[in-house]
């Protein structure tokens, strides 16, 4: 145990939620320590863990928190973790500028709202065919395999140009990649598809198609401004971003909308409170618990002083529960004042494909509810299973009727 551990017990983090949609019950005592404390990891490390809004936004916008997560002092959050991002290229995510804002710079034209606003019919359509399938097919349904699944991977395939076909393929490997059951797994998974998307790179230099990775290849590496193996890393982690949250989100987003009815009927009596409810239920929902970050140098802050070396983590969602933000925090609310919120992270490292998952919760829930007015659990809430706190928070399997 550490000095400090042993001197004062310090909460572990992160813990399981015990209900899907709100922080673990184990945090309540980290509310009360906005917006900076300690808390403990799986190995017994000490960490900063941050908590208030404000202090978010000023930390991850310091450059003296690295995302290098080759650093020794970089922390983890599970004991596979270390070992499993060790030598791996995350891209995007663990670099600091300015390589950083460099390869940034040659994806943002992809991201625009403009363009994101000319996916829609195409998401519009995706998710059609999807709610028709399940009502032919006729309940129950289970909503995580044949819903928010499939629509997050259509659309992160429709906008990177990768063949759906392989679907199965690379939602395995993500999943493995993120939370395989040994570290070796993980490893692997992560070779197997960067094999499979330098293959898919060289099969598109020969044979261009649609989408993102085709205007990768043939401009900014054309060009000579990204390398081989940058290209590829980014395209994995676009691979891995652009279907597991999204996928979380409008799985928990269902289950939390089927659980708060009078929520669900002021949606349906005004559908322009749709966009409102997109960003409540990113704050509510927090799927992703956990950024981390490594001091390079000692930062004062809030009277305490984080040394170089010090690992510090976000607690997304006690930071999206901040009362100094949001009067009732625990609520689910359509109609606040102050919708901010940091479930897209803050600073150089803010979330890419936001406006793309926007685009997707709001239509894949919108549609679903038009369609099936009646959706109800088919288990006791007991019974569906949802992922552990050391992941990206979301619905393992989520069975309904109708
Ligand atoms: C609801 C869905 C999503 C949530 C909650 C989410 C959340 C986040 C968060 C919190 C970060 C910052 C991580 C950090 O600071 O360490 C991030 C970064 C990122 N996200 Fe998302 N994301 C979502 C959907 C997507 C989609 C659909 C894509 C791609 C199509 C995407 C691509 C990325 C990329 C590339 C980064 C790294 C950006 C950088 O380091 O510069 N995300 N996301």
């Amino acid at each position: 145990m550490t000095e400090e551990a042993a001197v004062q017990p310090l909460v572990p983090f992160p813990q399981d939620r015990t209900c899907p949609y709100h922080p673990p019950a184990g945090y309540d005592p980290l509310r009360a320590a906005r917006p900076l404390t300690r808390v403990r990891l799986y190995d017994d490390r000490a960490v900063w863990l941050v908590t208030g809004f404000s202090a978010a936004r000023d930390l991850l916008g310091d450059p003296r928190l690295s995302a290098n997560q080759d650093n020794e002092a970089f922390p983890s959050p599970t004991a596979g973790f270390k070992n499993r991002v060790r030598g791996r290229r995350l891209s995007l995510l663990g670099m600091d500028d300015p390589e950083h804002k460099a390869l940034r710079r040659t994806v943002i034209p992809t991201f625009t709202a403009k363009r994101i606003s000319a996916l829609r019919p195409r998401i519009q359509e995706i998710t059609d065919r999807l709610v028709e399938d399940i009502i032919a097919q006729g309940p129950p349904a289970e909503l995580v395999s044949a819903f928010a699944l499939p629509v997050s991977s259509q659309v992160m395939c429709l906008m990177l140009g990768v063949p759906y076909d392989d679907h199965e393929f690379f939602e395995e490997q993500s999943r493995r990649l993120l939370a395989g059951p040994t570290v070796e797994d993980t490893q692997r998974a992560g070779e197997q598809l960067d094999a499979y998307l330098g293959a898919l790179i060289e099969r598109k230099q020969r044979e261009p198609g649609d989408g993102l990775l085709d205007e990768l290849i043939h401009e900014p590496y054309a060009r000579g401004d990204i390398r081989r193996d940058e290209l590829t890393a980014l395209a994995a982690l676009l691979v891995v971003a652009g279907h597991e949250t999204t996928t979380n989100m409008i799985s928990l987003g269902a289950f939390t909308l089927i659980e708060h009815p009078e929520r669900l009927a002021e949606l349906r009596a005004d559908p322009d409170l749709m966009p409102a409810a997109v960003e409540e239920l990113l704050r509510f929902l927090s799927v992703a618990e956990g950024g981390m970050r490594v001091a390079t140098q000692d930062i004062e802050y809030a009277g305490r002083t984080i040394r170089a070396d010090d690992g510090v983590m976000m607690s997304t969602s006690l930071i999206n529960r901040d009362p100094a933000l949001h009067g009732t925090p625990d609520e689910l609310d359509w109609h606040r004042e102050d919708r901010h919120h940091l479930a897209f992270g803050f600073g150089i490292h803010q979330c890419l494909g936001q406006n793309l998952a926007r685009a997707e919760i709001e239509i894949a829930l919108r549609t679903l509810f038009d369609r099936l007015p009646g959706l109800k659990l088919a288990a006791p809430v007991s019974k569906i299973p949802f992922k552990p706190g050391t992941t990206l928070q979301g619905m393992i399997q989520l069975p309904v009727r109708w």
